[in-house]
């Protein structure tokens, strides 16, 4: 090789090292994260924050710590295994990690620290969910936004280097930016996944990075999501259509709570829904329709992961209905070749929006056919 030929090649390996670029392709399978259980109740959602005042948000009690301290222990985990599923995604949210700007929370990654070695003691893989972040909580309106506060973004940057740093020795962990980003200017969503990529790309070639689109990951947007050159970036999106049905008689919405009624799943007759402008009757074609710029994308690019990351059903939702919904949109996930997590094991009585999958006290699915559906059989 001549001189300058040797120049270029160091040049271009200096480069890759930042990058993983220079990785094979998964050819859009994602191996042993293909039916998940997400975790939401614990370290995110632990309490109902729209009623409370602004100014008490973001404070942490002592019942708050007691809740992180007991809420989920060794023995979920374990079920949770034993019963099929191949991966966890554990949500979190930032001020439960993050006391101030670079001073992070012993007692609470100590937690995580817990149910990693958990999942690595029966064999589950672990996406770790940031899911409100500071300026994106995806359920309150807010003051501050992320997308605009250079300040926020760059302590939405430190802590993921925070948790890379914590975890570097955990290659197998997935980091997911951020749950339900806002309806935002995708463009600005864009540059700060971008720069987080790039963050932890420095430190790790090997990480598995899940990104979502704006408008709280909803399929539409995928459209409007960048798409980087890079194997370990994995992109992702939510399904809760018909919100009428997977939100029934919410406590979070205001229209939940107005119309207050009961709602079935499939349903030919939606005339029985007075309030609803769309005519089409809930069925696995409607829900497919509802899909369909996730189909768009895994059509339009076979060698990325596109996994389903959201999907559930309000815990009081007719239980028939609840099976036939996870049944539907699960299978429609897997002719697709998309991976898939459900949300969620296990909420608290006090979060706005309970859609726990198994019960409060023997923490048992709620029904064999619920849990069969959730494991696409
Ligand atoms: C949010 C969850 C919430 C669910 C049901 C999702 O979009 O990420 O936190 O529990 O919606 O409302």
């Amino acid at each position: 090789m001549n001189k300058l030929l040797r120049f270029f090649a160091v040049i271009v390996g200096i480069i890759q090292l930042g990058t993983a670029a220079g990785l094979p392709s998964s050819g859009g399978k994602w191996q042993g994260f293909e039916r998940g259980m997400g975790i939401g109740g614990w370290l995110t959602n632990y309490k109902r924050f729209n009623v409370l005042p602004e100014n008490k948000r973001l404070d942490l009690t002592v019942g708050d710590f007691e809740h992180f301290d007991s809420f989920i222990t060794e023995d979920d985990v374990r079920k949770i295994k034993s019963w099929g599923f191949d991966h966890v995604r554990l949500g979190f949210d930032q001020i439960v990690l993050e006391e101030a700007p670079g001073k992070y929370r012993e007692r609470t990654f100590r937690k995580i620290d817990e149910f990693i070695a958990w999942c690595d003691k029966y064999g589950l893989n672990i996406v770790l969910n940031l899911h409100k972040s500071l300026g994106n909580y995806c359920d309150i309106p807010e003051k501050i936004q992320l997308m605009d506060d250079e300040i926020l973004q760059n302590r939405f940057i430190a802590l993921w280097l925070e948790i890379e740093r914590r975890y570097h020795d955990h290659p197998d962990i997935a980091f997911e930016l951020l749950n339900d980003v806002r309806d935002v200017d995708p463009e600005k969503w864009n540059a700060l996944a971008d720069r987080a990529i790039r963050a932890i790309r420095a430190k790790n070639r090997e990480r598995w990075i899940i990104v979502g689109p704006v408008a709280w990951n909803n399929p539409p947007e995928l459209p409007s999501l960048r798409i980087w050159d890079d194997p370990k970036v994995v992109y992702t999106f939510h399904m809760y259509a018909p919100g009428e049905f997977t939100h029934q008689r919410g406590v979070l919405k205001d229209w939940a709570l107005y119309w207050n009624q009961i709602v079935v799943y499939p349903d030919k007759n939606c005339d029985r829904i007075k309030h609803r402008p769309d005519p089409r009757p809930f069925d696995k074609a409607y829900l497919a329709s509802e899909m369909r710029n996730a189909f768009e994308f895994k059509r339009q690019h076979p060698d990325k992961i596109l996994w389903l990351g959201e999907f559930g059903t309000i815990r009081h939702a007719p239980k028939e209905s609840r099976i036939n919904y996870m049944r539907d949109v699960i299978s429609l996930a897997k002719e697709h070749g998309i991976p898939y997590c459900v949300w969620n094991y296990l909420s608290t009585p006090n979060d706005g929006n309970r859609f726990s999958l198994v019960d409060d006290d023997t923490r048992e699915f709620l029904s064999e056919e619920l849990l069969k559906a959730c494991l696409g059989e």
